[in-house]
């Protein structure tokens, strides 16, 4: 009889979700710690919502005609017998969240921030994963174009913060549902004239939702939407000049902008304005973030008549653009302290858990064992500076630091360190 063997398969992360750590969570923690600060600056509260939803939540406000409802959730039934779906996207929540709270029942206005995980099966291509990160803000009950440049000045101002400010803004009016019906009969008689030019998915879109076809990312329909009739000559009075007034307001501003009557945004619940954000160090994903004005939606979901405004932004690819153009996230200079002996261990505790209390940032190795292994780790692990406390100094109240690059050593009076710590 022959052994038979158990092959041991490593477990796998499942296709599309991947691990964050190292340099990438690095420049993770650094957009989403620049993202609190900047939008708690402007009067933004953090808002979390749980990541299931019931599906009526995306079908009544993402749209049934959109690519994200219609091929990309990650739906199922649960113990209970609920349709649910791990959120594709994150305004529908908060939409459904305002409302349960009666957080719109004033009129006073609600500015709101989120960070967390969307779902989307999605093909995986750089920059596009199944689970991925969105920082986003909302804000509810003010209609104007101002409330929509004091949000647009928020995101330009974050991105500047982390170094960036290169990119250019693509905006759009997409008009109102009363508005519609015109550009609508205007584009399809244009589509009836080149129909044969148009993928199928367009003959669909063409019926269900003619705005779709601007954004059909096949190169031929495209090419076929050639001088297609414009939605910003179809719009009603007060969306022209809420449009007129947006642009005038982002010209005073010198925010940099370029007009894009294709820009329809893959969501249904857009009125007025649309805008995106690409950047052409993102290669094929080139949509760094985008979003727009709401001013149906939380009527739609069964709340008060309220106008909303806001945008997304994708943080996995803001992470990758920021790794492209400033290299490394930067790490911090950590420190390493260690004792040598049973007397230094108890007073390392005691001087590591002062420093400790006053935020300051220092390892203690905890190790035991032979000093060397312990420089050598700390210098692999990228600390800067190792203080190395020793029976014989500490009765001298002394301290040997050791610049783990240099590789030079000093002794130090123990009472100064903590100033030294403070100043890095
Ligand atoms: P969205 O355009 O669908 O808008 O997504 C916003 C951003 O999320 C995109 O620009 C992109 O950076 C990122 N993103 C989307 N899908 C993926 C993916 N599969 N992998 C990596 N990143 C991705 C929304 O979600 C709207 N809720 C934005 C909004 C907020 N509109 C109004 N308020």
């Amino acid at each position: 009889m022959g052994i038979i063997r158990e092959k041991v398969t490593m477990a796998q992360s499942v296709k599309g979700m991947r691990d964050l750590f190292g340099a990438e969570m690095r420049w993770f923690r650094l957009i989403e710690d620049t993202a609190r600060r900047c939008f708690a600056g402007h009067g933004y509260e953090e808002i979390r919502t749980p990541i299931l939803e019931e599906i009526e939540v995306f079908k009544r406000s993402v749209g049934e005609s959109s690519d994200i409802v219609n091929k990309e959730m990650y739906d199922f039934t649960d113990k209970g017998g609920r349709h649910v779906v791990m959120r594709p996207e994150n305004t529908a929540g908060v939409v459904r969240a305002m409302i349960q709270h009666k957080l719109l029942a004033s009129s006073d206005p609600q500015l709101v921030y989120y960070i967390g995980p969307m779902f989307r099966y999605e093909r995986m291509q750089a920059g596009r994963y199944r689970q991925f990160y969105q920082i986003g803000v909302e804000s509810f009950g003010i209609a104007t174009p101002e409330s929509e440049v004091e949000s647009l000045v928020m995101l330009f101002d974050f991105l500047k913060d982390l170094g960036l400010s290169q990119l250019s803004l693509s905006i759009n009016s997409v008009g109102t549902p009363a508005s519609r019906p015109a550009f609508y009969e205007a584009i399809r008689a244009f589509f009836a004239t080149r129909q044969e030019q148009f993928c199928p998915d367009c003959h669909r879109r063409i019926a269900e939702n003619p705005l779709r076809v601007l954004d059909c990312k096949v190169p031929a329909c495209q090419a076929a939407l050639e001088g297609h009739p414009v939605i910003v000559d179809y719009l009603d009075e007060g969306s022209r000049l809420h449009h007129e007034r947006l642009k005038q307001l982002l010209t005073l501003l010198a925010i940099p902008f370029q007009e894009n009557p294709r820009l329809v945004r893959g969501l249904d619940y857009y009125t007025r304005t649309a805008f995106e954000v690409l950047s052409s160090d993102l290669g094929a994903q080139s949509a760094l973030l985008g979003g727009g004005r709401y001013d149906g939606l939380v009527k739609q979901l069964g709340g008060p008549d309220t106008p909303g405004f806001g945008w997304a932004i994708g943080l996995d690819r803001l992470a990758m653009l920021l790794q492209q153009i400033r290299g490394e996230a930067p790490v911090e200079g950590t420190t390493v302290l260690i004792p040598l002996g049973e007397r230094a261990t108890q007073e390392a505790f005691s001087l590591a858990r002062t420093w400790w209390s006053k935020g300051l940032a220092v390892r203690l190795e905890t190790r035991g064992g032979a000093l060397k292994k312990a420089l050598t780790t700390a210098h692999r692990q990228g600390a800067k500076l190792a203080l190395i406390l020793g029976e014989s100094e500490l009765d001298q109240g002394l301290i040997a630091a050791r610049d783990l690059a240099a590789g030079t050593q000093e002794t130090w009076p123990l009472a100064e360190v903590e100033q030294f710590l403070k100043n890095r």
